[in-house]
């Protein structure tokens, strides 16, 4: 008679069935949101040169990838904008006929049902780069507001189902509720970019979105990597300014954040799989450093695993055709 050891941890690894009957974390392509980056034109299908499998795209041809997003059963898609001419001030943010509004019509028209988020910021409109308003030199805060509220209005008049600020201004998500509110969009839901760090990560996108700041970095609105309290007074702020869901941005290096946000607050949580960490692995993969798809698997359970209910990756439809 053996007493050693009476449990063993092995036995429910011991085939795929039993570990599949045990496994903790599900992730289903439903709780994926797909970002696609959308320009003026048509015909447009542009690489990416630091995002594989990433492309700017006109509105006709978003609609072939958004199509595939909606047949592979995915939870959204996240829209950016880039605009072919910006100014000071990032007017065609929320420009009535400008790509993002014209493909969220256009989605809402073809797939009714497929749920649309549209970013709400304004570097990639801005000449300079910075997600709101210079005044001497720095990002105005509360100038900013309106423009952002401006924006959001027009993704909801163009049909958003949920409109997503990314801008880090103090006060976004009230002014927002407040100006969906009075146009009549109660049902338009604000996920916001509410604990949102200042990171590195966000190169490829600022090549994607022609989003690079000319002059200066973030660190004066995005936070500091260090922070984890601050993240939730973010966080906390922003439900109470009428906050629907929050975000956690970037994923990996903040699973702790997004940890303490879920446990804390019991608000629905994304987390956004950013540029950087796409890229990162895509370059090893591609160097044969890493498995890509194990390495894509991995780190999108781990994201899940943390607490996070909805993934924002750019690798979505890669997910749902490995794992629909
Ligand atoms: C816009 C915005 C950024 C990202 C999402 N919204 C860039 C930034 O703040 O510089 C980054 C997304 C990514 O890296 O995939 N403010």
């Amino acid at each position: 008679m053996t007493t050693f050891p009476r449990w063993r941890g092995r036995r429910l690894r011991r085939t795929g069935a039993i570990r599949a009957l045990v496994r903790e974390t599900r992730l289903t392509p439903e709780r994926m949101i797909l970002p696609l980056f959308v320009t003026e034109g048509e015909g447009v299908r542009e690489t990416v040169g630091s995002m594989p499998g990433v492309f700017r795209t006109s509105v006709d041809a978003a609609m072939e990838d958004i199509g595939e997003a909606v047949a592979l059963g995915l939870g959204g898609v996240l829209l950016f904008g880039i605009p072919d001419q910006k100014d000071a001030e990032g007017s065609q943010a929320w420009h009535e006929q400008a790509a993002v509004q014209r493909t969220v019509a256009a989605i809402k028209k073809a797939h009714p049902d497929l749920t649309v988020v549209t970013d709400v910021c304004l570097c990639e409109y801005t000449e300079h780069g910075h997600c709101g308003l210079l005044k001497d030199g720095h990002v105005d805060n509360d100038d900013t507001l309106d423009l952002l509220a401006r924006t959001a209005l027009s993704h909801a008049r163009a049909g958003a189902d949920v409109v997503a600020p990314s801008d880090m201004m103090d006060g976004r998500v009230g002014a927002i509720r407040r100006v969906l509110d009075d146009e009549g969009f109660q049902q338009v839901a604000i996920l916001s970019y509410a604990a949102k760090y200042a990171s590195t990560f966000y190169g490829p996108f600022r090549e994607a979105a022609g989003s690079a700041s000319d002059f200066g970095d973030r660190r004066g609105y995005q936070m500091d990597p260090a922070n984890q309290d601050e993240a939730l007074r973010e966080v906390r702020a922003d439900i109470a300014e009428g906050a629907d869901m929050i975000m956690v941005k970037p994923a990996l290096a903040y699973l702790d954040v997004i940890h303490r946000v879920k446990t804390e607050t019991g608000w629905p949580v994304a987390a956004y799989q950013v540029s950087g960490e796409y890229a990162a692995i895509m370059a090893a993969a591609e160097r044969g450093w890493l498995d890509g798809d194990r390495a894509m698997e991995e780190t999108l359970m781990s994201i899940a695993r943390a607490g996070a209910d909805v993934v924002i990756t750019y690798w979505a439809r890669e997910f749902a055709r490995r794992n629909g």
